[in-house]
């Protein structure tokens, strides 16, 4: 009898929007990206800049081409609606499909869960919600295997956080 938990043997998620459109370009600042959360230091990266600059479907991509390197998987949240902590974290819960039970605080039972996991988590439009972003380091302190690819029109201004500026150079930037 095989007694290991369901987990450990389906496949990991890969839980991203899919496009209609193909993507084109940004092969410069995808290698940059998933070279940043590929490697031991960077485990917050913020994509930063103006509205329709490309943001939310370069980190999409990214987190595709880095989903071989999470195997609890890669998860989205998109955030524009939320305004609240409690909403952030309930969010992020619902992505990775995690139910709260009423033992104790949301987050501190989030951050177990996440604690031993290697997750890649796509926040997107994270401008909303700059107040609720120490809560993220939380997240990072006690999950050591754990990594988050934000979109934002600001950084985040959070220690530890990295930022990549998307440049207005109109995509497809790269064809030959
Ligand atoms: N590299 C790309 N290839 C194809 N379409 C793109 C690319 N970058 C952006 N787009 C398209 O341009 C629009 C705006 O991009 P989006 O990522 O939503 O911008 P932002 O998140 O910065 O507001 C979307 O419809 C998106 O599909
Ligand atoms: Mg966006």
């Amino acid at each position: 009898v095989n007694t290991r938990p369901a987990e450990s043997q389906a496949p990991p998620p890969l839980r991203l929007p899919v496009y209609a459109t193909p993507f084109s370009g940004r092969s410069a600042e995808l290698a940059q990206i998933v070279a940043l959360l590929s490697g031991s230091d960077c485990r917050l990266l913020t994509l930063t800049g103006p509205g329709g600059m490309g943001k939310t479907r370069l980190a999409i991509e990214a987190a595709r081409r880095l989903f071989p390197q999470f195997p609890f998987g890669v998860y989205f949240v998109p955030l524009a609606a939320l305004t609240t902590s409690i909403e952030l974290i309930n969010a992020i819960a619902e992505a990775l499909n995690f139910r709260f039970t009423t033992a104790s605080k949301p987050e501190r039972q989030l951050a177990a869960y996440l604690a031993a996991r290697k997750g890649l988590i796509v926040l997107d439009n994270m401008e909303h919600l700059l107040t609720s972003a120490p809560l993220l380091v939380n997240l990072l302190a006690q999950a050591p295997d754990l990594r988050f690819l934000v979109t934002s029109q600001e950084r985040l201004a959070l220690s530890g956080e990295w930022v990549f500026e998307i440049s207005g150079l109109p995509y497809p930037g790269d064809q030959t």
